[in-house]
């Protein structure tokens, strides 16, 4: 089989769905069935049709894209990731692995390969929980991890429902029917970016990853007293934004002193009501996201917290209230693929790294319904989720390469 990754294309349908985007470049903004991301889908289908695959969406938006096998009936092997990206973001999260996953099965086409099982692209829907503030919705659906019911009830800030929404955006079946049946891939396989700065620190451009740490978010309510900012004397004061402040230097005293440098805990989101420089904050909502490799000690660190918010709750006698949006187990990736991509690197003299994700990403959900694998390639400095995100044309191609050689292994 002799394959050739066409980097240049590769690198301009980079380009190109780069620019549809709601935000100055090289900044990159698609928020989930937004005008710009409908239109970046449908641009996504149309390569998908012109490299001759048969493309489906189910009611969420997932979009499979799949090259029908020897033996159709057998189960696929998927590749793919999501083209999404949060507000202020790169060109290449999620996008490599759509871009260089079709590039992927466009160059085994090219070959003289056949597959046995057919070879299927999937492009994940809502893998960035900006707009309904959970992430992986898409395949939290497909693998039956989330209900159909609770998925169609998320609302987004303008109190726009997950349903209202992708009707609005022509995708009206039943969410009943994304998850997907027992036994559908044979095997699923993310590229992505590694989103952090080992492979890059290791002069080693691919890495194996072995396991995916456990994420959970929590949604957090401060209801303090406002008032005029004259008036009210300090020792009157139940100031939530204050409150606020105190608990997220609590979030991050519990990451740092669980003593794991796979525990990490980040407040992203501060929304203070009124918001106004005269008034007191009477009202604040924080956003968190707690992750570790370990789910027990990712657990601890949340009990941390929601002692020290007591503690704090009492003291400046404000109320707190937490919602718990997610709390997901991690996920080891599947020893066949891991082999499928290291036999691949061995034998063209590749070297790899064997890693952890710290990021999450769709392949967690999957690997609960397939043997799963994922394979990163280096971005500079290691910068991710911001505009600046940079992986080298190189590295995509040798991933790419490496990708395709896998996906032939596993579908031979
Ligand atoms: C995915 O975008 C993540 O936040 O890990
Ligand atoms: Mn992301
Ligand atoms: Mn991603």
């Amino acid at each position: 089989m002799k394959l050739e990754i066409d980097q240049q294309r590769l690198l301009a349908e980079l380009e190109t769905l780069a620019s549809f985007s709601d935000a100055e470049p090289p900044a990159v903004t698609r928020i989930v069935f937004t005008a710009t991301d409908l239109k970046a889908r449908a641009w996504v289908i149309s390569r998908c049709e012109e490299a001759g695959l048969t493309v489906r969406q189910d009611a969420i938006g997932n979009i499979f894209a799949r090259w029908s096998g020897a033996d159709p009936a057998a189960p696929a092997v998927g590749t793919g990731s999501h083209i999404d990206a949060i507000p202020n973001a790169g060109k290449y999260d999620g996008v490599v692995g759509v871009l260089g996953g079709l590039e992927a099965i466009r160059a085994l086409k090219r070959s003289d390969f056949r597959p046995r099982n057919s070879l299927e692209l999937l492009v994940f829907a809502t893998e960035e929980p900006t707009r309904f503030g959970i992430g992986c919705l898409g395949s939290r659906l497909l693998s039956g991890t989330l209900s159909a019911d609770a998925a169609g009830h998320l609302a987004d800030r303008d109190g726009k429902s997950l349903d209202e929404v992708r009707k609005k955006a022509g995708l009206n079946g039943n969410l009943q029917g994304v998850k997907l049946p027992k036994g559908y891939y044979k095997a699923f396989l993310e590229l992505h970016i590694e989103q952090g700065p080992l492979l890059e620190r290791a002069q080693t451009s691919l890495g194996i990853v072995t396991r995916i740490a456990a994420p959970a978010s929590l949604r957090i309510s401060i209801e303090g007293a406002g008032g005029h900012a004259g008036g009210v004397l300090m020792p009157d004061r139940k100031d939530a934004l204050c409150a606020a402040a105190e608990l997220i230097l609590a979030v991050e005293n519990a990451a740092r002193s669980s003593g794991a440098p796979d525990t990490v805990a980040t407040v992203g989101v501060c929304e203070v009501f009124p918001g106004a420089v005269n008034s007191i904050p009477s009202r604040v909502h924080l956003t968190l996201d707690i992750r570790d490799t370990d789910q027990a000690r990712r657990n601890d660190v949340m009990q941390e917290i929601e002692r020290a918010s007591q503690d704090l709750a009492a003291r400046r006698q404000v109320s707190i209230q937490d919602e718990l949006l997610n709390a997901d187990a991690p996920a080891d990736c599947a020893a066949e693929v891991r082999a499928a991509l290291s036999d691949s690197c061995r034998q063209r003299g590749f070297s790899f790294l064997e890693m952890v994700s710290r990021a999450y990403h769709d392949s967690l959900f999957i690997s609960r319904i397939a043997p799963t694998g994922m394979l990163f390639i280096p971005c500079r400095n290691g910068y991710s989720h911001r505009p600046d995100e940079y992986a080298a044309p190189g590295d995509m191609a040798r991933g790419v390469l490496v990708l395709a050689e896998a996906l032939a292994r596993l579908s031979a």
